[in-house]
């Protein structure tokens, strides 16, 4: 009974210690976001590590147009194929934030997906009526509304007719398909939506993304949780289709391949005997305090790398749950995806080298990088101290 205002409370202090815009969100989910501009340059790794794959791709690639950045993929099914995510991707940490040490991305949307990135998540609130991106509540971090997010992403699709993108968006506020799908339609996405043969329940076989480009039907969009809507049967229910490994982890060798949701299933093992399609959730927070988890950028480099020998590295985790899997990761989720480069991982997997991306710098982009002022510091020190005069306040509040 206590708890709203304490909430509200504690939104209020937050938003008086100016790190509202900051806050990131931890809700029922995952989060994603994306990050600021930048005109420097440098390579964005295109590496194959198969060598056999590799020869292969040299000779089909000078015919062959590129289905997501490799004409290798255009004939593999869309389950056997690794997705790169970027966790938050609304949630950004840049110039538009004021580098907000709860931002999880340091580059948007549009150039995620230019980079080669093809899964975008996102958490979803309803806001006075309107979804919006929030991070935990509106009140403290509003990264504008689904429509305008979906807009931008439709923007893209059309100028990139060859290419096959995937929506994982958490339903916050427990909204209705109808409430998503009308936004879906306003923003004229929807057009995209692909409909599985299968509304129910798990896959085993899904199309190759050349089908889904013939048909145009390039969107793939789950929703965690939705109650599946025939008017809508574009927006799937994830955990129909897609098991998660755990995710909050805090420690470089908290990463595994292990089951975490949903939880009516198994093991890992039972989710990819039935048909569910896997998803590494790798990204660490380094502080989470009344349900504000900061994003660990000391150790992104290493989070992010490709190394497969490497404590905490993504390609480690990657590598092990390919083996105790039998078959890769469909989907990725990380943090800053442009260090490491992330995807790299994922080129590795699919063992292609890609074509046609967008360079991004693989570095950290921080206010001294790109403004000459270092804020990450300050920010961190607010956010303790709010914390602590939260849970000061929270403690007279009981007592
Ligand atoms: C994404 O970031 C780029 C680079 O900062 C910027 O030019 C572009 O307007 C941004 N796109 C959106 C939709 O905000
Ligand atoms: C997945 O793709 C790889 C690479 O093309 C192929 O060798 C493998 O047979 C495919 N697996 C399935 C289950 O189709
Ligand atoms: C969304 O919020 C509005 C206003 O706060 C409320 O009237 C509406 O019932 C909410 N929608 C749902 C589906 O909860
Ligand atoms: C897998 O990792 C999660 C998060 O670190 C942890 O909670 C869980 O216990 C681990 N499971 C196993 C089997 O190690
Ligand atoms: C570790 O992995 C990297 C590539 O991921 C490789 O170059 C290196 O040889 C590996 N080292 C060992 C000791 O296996």
């Amino acid at each position: 009974m206590m708890f709203p205002s304490i909430l509200a409370t504690s939104v209020a202090l937050l938003s008086l210690a100016g790190i509202g815009q900051a806050i990131p969100q931890q809700g029922g989910g995952n989060g994603g976001f994306g990050g600021g501009p930048q005109s420097q340059s440098s390579r964005v790794a295109t590496t194959a590590t198969r060598a056999s794959t590799t020869a292969t791709e040299a000779a089909v690639s000078t015919s062959t147009v590129a289905c997501n950045n490799s004409p290798l993929l255009c004939n593999r099914n869309y389950n056997n194929i690794t997705h790169m995510g970027a966790h938050d991707a609304a949630f950004l940490r840049d110039s538009s934030t004021s580098f907000s040490i709860s931002g999880n991305q340091f580059y948007n949307a549009t150039i995620a997906l230019s980079a080669g990135i093809r899964l975008l998540q996102a958490q979803v609130h309803n806001s006075s009526g309107t979804l919006e991106l929030c991070h935990t509540t509106c009140t403290l971090l509003d990264a504008g509304s689904l429509e305008a997010f979906l807009m931008e992403i439709k923007t893209w699709m059309d100028a990139n007719t060859n290419e096959v993108v995937t929506l994982l968006l958490v339903n916050s506020d427990d909204e209705s398909a109808a409430t998503f799908g009308s936004v879906f339609e306003s923003s004229g996405i929807s057009t995209y939506g692909y409909t599985p043969t299968s509304t129910t329940g798990p896959i085993s076989t899904w199309p190759t993304l050349q089908t889904l480009i013939t048909a145009n039907t390039r969107l793939v969009t789950f929703i965690a949780s939705i109650t599946y809507d025939s008017s809508y049967p574009y927006l799937l229910n994830e955990f129909d289709y897609v098991f998660e490994t755990a995710f909050g982890v805090s420690s470089m060798s908290g990463f595994n391949c292990s089951l975490s949701r949903p939880t009516s299933l198994s093991s890992s093992t039972a989710a990819i005997s039935s048909g569910y399609m896997g998803l590494l959730n790798h990204f660490a927070d380094t502080v989470e305090v009344f349900g504000i988890s900061i994003p660990d950028v000391t150790d992104i480099a290493t989070t992010n790398s490709a190394d497969t020998n490497t404590t905490g590295a993504l390609g480690t985790q990657g590598a092990e749950c390919d083996s105790e899997w039998g078959t890769k990761p469909t989907f990725i989720l990380v943090d800053f995806w442009n260090v490491g480069p992330a995807i790299a991982t994922a080129d590795q997997l699919n063992g292609i080298t890609a074509t046609g991306r967008t360079s991004v710098s693989t570095a950290e982009l921080t206010a001294s990088s790109s403004l000459g002022v270092r804020r990450d510091a300050w920010g961190l020190g607010a956010v303790a101290g709010t914390a602590i005069a939260v849970v000061a306040l929270v403690n007279i509040v009981w007592l």
